[in-house]
This record gives C-alpha cells, structure tokens and sequence, in this order.
C-alpha cells in the first residue's frame, strides 16, 4: 500500500489501486466521526500519500516530474472525495438534528382551526350583552382590594362572623391583613356608588379569589358577575322580576328563577336565587337534587348601612343587589360535571365551545 513512484503499478495509473481503496473507504464511512478517521489515515502525516512525497527525492531524476503529478492528482481525487463526503454526511446530520428538535404543531394547525374566546370569557360577554339589553351598564373595579371595600362597606365590621364564608387570601401589603384579593366582585358596588349619583343600573364582572382547594365544584380562581340597582321606590318584587327575565333571556324560554331567604351582611332581606334545572328543566333529576331547581346566587334589598358607607341616604335611596359565579353557571349550562376543566387549557376540552 506505499508504492514508491511507480512501483507495482503501471506508469500511468501508478495510483490506480491506492486511490480506488480509498475511495471505496471513504464511501462507506457512516458518519463524520469515521470520516475524521479516516482522513488522518489517508492523508495523513502517516499516510501513503505523504510518505510518497518525501520519497520523490529518490525518483531518478527524469522519472520525477510525472511521479509527482501522479502522486498530486492521487491526493486531489482523495481529497475531494474525502470534502464531497464530509459534505454529505454534514447535510444527513443536519436533518436527523431538526427532526429530532422539531415541535409537534399539527394540534394547533391555523388552517384547520381558528382560536376563540375561552368559554368563560363569551359567558361574560353574554352575560353583559343581556344586562346591557335590560339598559344597564358594566362597571370594574381591582382585584387586589382593601379590606374596606371586601367587607367593612359592605357591612361586615372587624370579627363579623360572616367573615368566616369567605377564605380569604391576604397579600403582605401595608397593616396585616388590610389588603385582600377580593372574594367576591361585591366591592365594585362600593366603588361604583362611591364614583356615581344614583339612579345606578350596573353589572360588573370579574375574577375573584378564595383559598379553596380545586376540586369538581369549586376553583380558588373563578369569575362572578355583580348587580346593583339603586334608584327610588325599588322593591323586592323588582328584584324578583328582574332576576326572572334575566333567567329567560340567558337561558331560554321555559327557565325561571325562584328566590329561598339566605344571609348576607349587605343585603336585607337577602335570599339565595335558583332557577330551572338544566339538565331535567325542572322535572327533578340527580343533578339537582330531584328539586328540579339549580343554586345560582345570592341577591338582597341593599342593607341601609352600605347606603351610609357611601354617603347615600337610605331614606332617599332603595336598591338590590345580586352576584353569581360565571364558572358554575357555564358548566351548568354546557354539561360539564368538572370545574377544573375550565383551567387545565386542554385544547380537545376547549375547542368544542
Ligand atoms: N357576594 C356574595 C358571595 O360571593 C354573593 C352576593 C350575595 C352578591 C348577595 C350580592 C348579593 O350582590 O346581594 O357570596
């Protein structure tokens, strides 16, 4: 394998057999680990083709010039073989690395399908749409709250025991536990009346938080949608009236509501409000207890003394108030028995609605 010029081969191919065998070794690398190899062993300082050219010296003189040319062409063709090679192998590299990186899309493929609103979210709108059509308007407010807007205003002084139905978190802000993620959306009526001069027809959604463990009815993150109406000479049969044409127009003909008396710190007389089962629209079913009524929310004639945290007259003044959970209510209304379907952003989940 290290012909000295010429010897063992013919005078014009004196390469022929040295560079066929590399060529064929270079063909059969399978990566570029054994090229690299492999390069060192052909041209090398120990290669065949190295040792030739310092062997030239000892060529006869007349025989020299053509076994050089010889030897620079055998290096040429094993060198650009060994380069065409490494170019290959480079390329098949290249693409077993992006095929391996590559992201798995085809879940999400926009032609297919097109994103929309989460099914909270166009609860909400509609929710709105509804009020807005019953000529109220929609109110915000903060979701990190003070604790006089969460419950002081809304007649629940320092140790109240109502204070205990909500599991309030605190943040570490000012005194302790003065600032409060709100628990329920009723602190926006505060603002609301504290920004505005009565007559008030307002609807105000939003996030609420709890220290709740989630489990198939209850979220530590959930949405609530909060009424007020203050105005004069409203009653409670306004109250009733309008919770009843709400119940119709978002959920259909044939849906009612009906109120049972409940507490609240901020309403009196206040009252829990259900309407029609929507599972068995009221024939009685597991869902509902077999009383063919599903819980909605609280409602109330606005207590005296929120009027008077306001700087409203309540001899002046008369209004109700009522708050719902959003989260609850689009589960009922799709047939979904678990809440935490709503959070774990499953795309097969949510894109049915
Ligand atoms: N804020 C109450 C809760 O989260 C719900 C509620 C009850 C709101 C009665 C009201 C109301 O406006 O009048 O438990």
């Amino acid at each position: 394998m290290s012909p000295e010029a010429g010897a063992g081969a013919t005078a014009s191919e004196p390469w022929g057999e040295v560079v066929a065998d590399a060529l064929r070794r270079i063909g059969s690398a399978a990566d570029l680990d054994e090229l690299q190899v492999l390069e060192v062993d052909l041209l090398g300082r120990h290669s065949a083709v190295v040792a030739a050219r310092s062997g030239l010296g000892a060529v006869p003189a007349e025989q020299r010039r053509e076994a050089g040319r010889a030897l620079n062409q055998a290096r040429a063709a094993i060198e650009e073989a060994m380069a065409a090679r490494r170019r290959a192998l480079e390329e098949t590299a290249r693409a077993a690395r992006l095929d391996a990186e590559r992201m798995d899309l085809t879940e999400v493929r926009p032609s297919r399908r097109r994103g929309h609103l989460h099914l909270v979210t166009q609860a909400r709108d509609r929710l709105e749409d509804v009020f807005v059509g019953m000529g109220y308007r929609v109110a915000d407010g903060p979701e990190a709250e003070t604790d006089w807007y969460n419950f002081e205003a809304l007649n629940f002084p320092a140790g109240h025991p109502a204070r205990n139905m909500y599991d309030t978190l605190y943040l570490e802000l000012g005194p302790p536990e003065s600032v409060l993620l709100r628990t329920h959306t009723s602190p926006v009526q505060i603002r609301v009346m504290e920004a505005t001069t009565p007559p008030i027809y307002a609807v105000m959604p939003g996030r609420c938080y709890r220290q709740d463990t989630p489990d198939a009815s209850h979220l530590p993150n959930f949405h609530q949608i909060e009424g007020l109406v203050v105005d004069r000479g409203i009653s409670f049969a306004d109250l009733a009236g309008t919770l009843d044409a709400f119940t119709e127009a978002y959920f259909g003909a044939g849906f009612h509501s009906r109120l049972r008396p409940s507490y609240f710190p901020f309403t009196e007389p206040s009252a829990e409000f259900d309407i029609t089962c929507v599972f068995c629209r009221g024939e009685g079913c597991r869902s509902c207890g077999r009383t063919g009524w599903l819980e909605l929310g609280g409602c109330g004639m606005v207590h005296p003394n929120v009027f008077r945290a306001v700087g409203y007259d309540p001899e002046e003044w008369t209004g109700f108030a009522f708050g719902f959970g959003i989260d609850r209510m689009t589960a009922q209304r799709h047939g979904i028995d678990d809440l935490r379907e709503l959070v774990t952003n499953d795309v097969r989940f949510l894109q049915q609605f």
